[in-house]
């Protein structure tokens, strides 16, 4: 057995009772907390914004991954220092100068990573692979939660993981969208080592179970 990170989406949790959630997240062994920013122009929905990152935040005891789903992020990078983000991860769909970007998120003391959509081939990070610390890979169409696991995901996790063998071994893999039992294990296997889970864990009867099950598949 393959051990990895998890990093519920808190998208799925009952946002009347976030310090619950959040609590409850901080007693399990949950490694992140991921924070979903959608913006309505990027994606067509629009999650939550600061006020309500800084209210998680002043409860949450675990690292913040904050997965930014808006057009031109440079604007709001301070904003996530500011609301505790540990890891940023901007869209290479929604980015004009990505290596301008990743710097700014390196410069202000956080980890910088690229998320992609289905449709986003993994080579097209190769000349910036060695400069991040983490792609997400989107196993879903961004913007929603609940949806159906695209399962093309698999090749991309693997070739995304020879590519990094050679320049950036300690890349974190991040896989996001319909995450589940049924395919964590298959997604580590291939070289995934953090999986986001949103509805998986929020909707099932024992989330920190669900969480330590994820965490050992
Ligand atoms: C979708 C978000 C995901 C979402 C995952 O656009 O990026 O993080 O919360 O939710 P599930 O696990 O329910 O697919
Ligand atoms: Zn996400």
């Amino acid at each position: 057995m393959k051990k990895c990170l998890v990093s519920p989406s808190m998208l799925a949790s009952d946002f009347a009772n976030i310090q619950r959630d959040v609590e409850m997240l901080n007693q399990s062994e949950a490694d992140y907390i991921h924070i979903d920013i959608m913006d309505g122009v990027f994606v067509p929905n629009i999650s939550f914004g600061f006020p309500v990152t800084e209210a998680i935040a002043r409860h949450a005891k675990k690292p913040l991954d904050f997965h930014l789903m808006i057009q031109d992020a440079d604007p709001y990078l301070e904003q996530c220092k500011a609301s505790g983000a540990a890891i940023v991860s901007v869209h290479y769909e929604a980015c004009n100068h990505l290596h301008r970007t990743i710097s700014a998120i390196k410069d202000l003391g956080m980890k910088a990573g690229v998320a992609l959509n289905p449709h986003t081939p993994v080579e097209l990070l190769s000349e910036i692979l060695s400069d991040i610390d983490l792609v997400l890979i989107m196993s879903v169409n961004p913007g929603f939660g609940g949806q159906k696991f695209i399962p093309h995901t698999f090749s991309k996790v693997e070739k995304l993981a020879s590519m990094a063998a050679n320049v950036n071994p300690d890349l974190l893999i991040e896989v996001d969208g319909g995450v589940t039992s049924e395919n964590a294990g298959e997604l580590v296997q291939k070289g995934a080592n953090l999986l986001v889970a949103g509805s998986f864990v929020f909707k099932s009867e024992n989330p920190a179970e669900t969480i330590s099950a994820l965490k050992n598949v």
